[in-house]
């Protein structure tokens, strides 16, 4: 499976220092307040995991899967829901958990979706995020790393559902995606 990496972008150390990092940010920006954490699966599981541990607020943690129709979806709204979470939203405060953030239309639908179920507040953290590749304006709340536009693996990440389960964040040999296409 390494053989499949190019080269590793951030190791368990790094990523460790920027979570607890990105949590202080979280913790100061609600102030106690209670939240709703939507870990958006299945690539940010590891990330939202180590995060929502270092937060200090009352947190309830949700489940999302989604996917959405590109473009078309900003304009319509329209989002694959594949699992929902439990929790009623209104009047609550919802801290969306994202792995990474690439043409930005998944998270400007999900963030309509909860703002359309009355939602008081949504922000969005992500672990990594790609701005070369937007194709609607969107900025996170709190952003891990920015990347630059290759394929990134690991720390639940993955191509094919293979190499989430890499203890660091790595870019993928284009060979390994390049020869299944
Ligand atoms: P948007 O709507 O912002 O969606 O394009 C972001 C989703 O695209 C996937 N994605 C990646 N997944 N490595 C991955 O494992 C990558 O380099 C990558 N770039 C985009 C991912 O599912 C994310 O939720
Ligand atoms: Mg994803």
């Amino acid at each position: 499976m390494t053989n499949d990496i190019e080269c590793v972008l951030y190791d368990e150390a790094r990523i460790d220092r920027r979570v607890r990092e990105l949590a202080r940010e979280i913790n100061l920006c609600y102030g106690g307040r209670p939240i709703i954490a939507v870990f958006v699966l299945k690539g940010s599981a590891f990330f939202a995991s180590d995060l929502i541990r270092w937060l200090d607020m009352e947190v309830t943690m949700e489940f999302m899967s989604v996917s959405s129709y590109g473009m078309a979806s900003v304009s319509s709204g329209r989002l694959t829901v594949k699992k929902d979470i439990d929790s009623d939203v209104r009047g609550r405060d919802v801290l969306i958990i994202e792995d990474i953030i690439d043409t930005g239309v998944t998270l400007t639908t999900l963030k309509g979706l909860f703002a359309e179920r009355g939602a008081r507040d949504i922000k969005v953290v992500t672990m990594l995020s790609k701005p070369s590749r937007r194709l609607v304006p969107f900025e996170a709340d709190f952003t891990g790393f920015e990347v630059p536009d290759v394929f990134v693996v690991g720390y639940g990440l993955d191509y094919a559902d293979r190499y989430r389960n890499l203890p660091y964040i790595a870019a993928l040999k284009r060979s390994v995606y390049e020869n299944e296409k």
